[in-house]
């Protein structure tokens, strides 16, 4: 992995100003853990395993309900654990005014390094603030805080890839470069105010809108703005009355709906049970994300196509390897210095790989690769 000078120099100022917001803080801070000042080039582990003794880390997740965050969670926890980490998970039932109180505590509590996952882009400002001023490091988890500069690291999934890798499985899926007939596709985004959610959305249209253009595509509801098309909180009942008032409206005379591409697994679930109760033409080709176990079961049976498939082990040792870093002072890995800016200037990130599974692969990316078990997906 690339290390970079200019994250070197970050790190290195972002250490030294977290050792001295330790000194006021109420954490349980081993100061034998300082930092050296410059780069260090010792390998991973030992920058890990010599910051990490008395080290509180904040984990804040936005939901339990969502089963991905509840797999984020745990295998930060036990991967920070493993590291010697003293760790305060928290998840916040999605609601903004909770995990706003959470960060916050963490912060009081004297945790040294946040890692977040934010319900809401913009909402963490207060808690933002107050972590810029102890100087603890923020490391933002798979999605953007925006409109902070507390924010040290990002480290997420390519998410413009994502959608782009859902748009060109349609692409290939229906042959749509040659295709000689019309497709009628209908689209389910994520929650807008998820700086992911307009990502995903964009990667996949800037592979479809050729389609829609020349016709090859019908969008017959009209609706292709993400504004039109978004869907909050990516909760299931809201994509579900959503597909529901679609279906009714432009395909109960019969017209085949070809194409569903939702954005992820919560969102392709309520499009699901929607076509399962009002649809009784061609199944169409569905799109998603997350790999969730109903979405996985979904896709044995056939009613879902294709799922983004996010290693969440691979995101979370990437962060538990970034803590370390940050905290030894050593450069930190990032791969990506010029897609996220979140308002106030480009955040370091780096961006794991998305990759998607379907019926054909996903007992290698899945099963074999100890993900899930076999019985999970009964
Ligand atoms: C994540 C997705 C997830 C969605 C809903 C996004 O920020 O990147 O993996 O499906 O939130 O929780």
């Amino acid at each position: 992995m690339k290390k970079k000078l200019l994250s070197a120099l970050l790190c290195g100022a972002m250490a030294a100003s977290l050792f001295v917001g330790c000194g006021t803080s109420t954490a349980t801070t081993d100061t034998s853990a300082e930092p050296a000042a410059t780069e260090d080039t010792a390998d991973d582990a030992a920058d890990t395993s010599s910051a990490a003794t008395g080290t509180k880390v904040g984990v804040a997740m936005p939901t339990k309900d969502l089963q991905r965050w509840n797999q984020d969670g745990a295998n930060m926890q036990s991967e920070l654990e493993a590291a010697g980490y003293e760790v305060d998970l928290q998840y916040a039932s999605n609601d903004v005014q909770t995990q706003l109180s959470q960060v916050e505590n963490m912060i009081n509590s004297g945790c040294n390094v946040l890692v977040i996952a934010a319900i809401e882009a913009s909402s963490l400002g207060e808690a933002m603030d107050m972590a810029a001023e102890a100087g603890i490091p923020v490391i933002a988890y798979d999605r953007l805080i925006m409109d902070s500069d507390a924010v040290s690291y990002y480290a997420t999934f390519d998410n413009y890839k994502v959608g782009t890798v859902q748009g060109e499985y349609i692409e290939k899926t229906l042959d749509l470069a040659n295709a000689d007939k019309t497709f009628t596709m209908e689209i389910t985004a994520g929650d807008p105010g998820d700086n992911n959610a307009s990502f995903f959305y964009q990667g996949a249209i800037d592979v479809l809108q050729k389609y829609i253009d020349d016709g090859t595509i019908v969008v017959k509801s009209g609706q292709t703005d993400f504004a039109d098309v978004a869907t909050a909180a990516w909760a299931t009942e809201n994509a579900q009355s959503r597909m529901e008032n679609i279906l009714s409206s432009y395909y109960a005379d019969g017209t085949n709906l070809d194409i569903a591409l939702c954005s992820n697994d919560s969102t392709a679930l309520g499009v699901e049970n929607a076509l399962a109760a009002n649809y009784s033409g061609e199944y169409p080709i569905v799109t998603g994300q997350d790999c969730d176990i109903e979405n996985v079961k979904n896709m044995i049976a056939g009613k879902q196509s294709m799922s983004i498939f996010k290693d969440t082990r691979t995101l979370a040792s990437q962060v538990v390897k970034m803590v370390g870093q940050i905290l030894s002072g050593s450069t930190v890995d990032v791969n990506d210095e010029e897609t996220y800016d979140n308002g106030t200037g480009i955040i370091p990130s780096y961006l794991c790989d998305p990759v998607y599974a379907d019926k054909d692969n996903y007992k290698e990316l899945l099963i074999d690769s100890g993900y899930y078990t076999e019985d999970q997906l009964q």
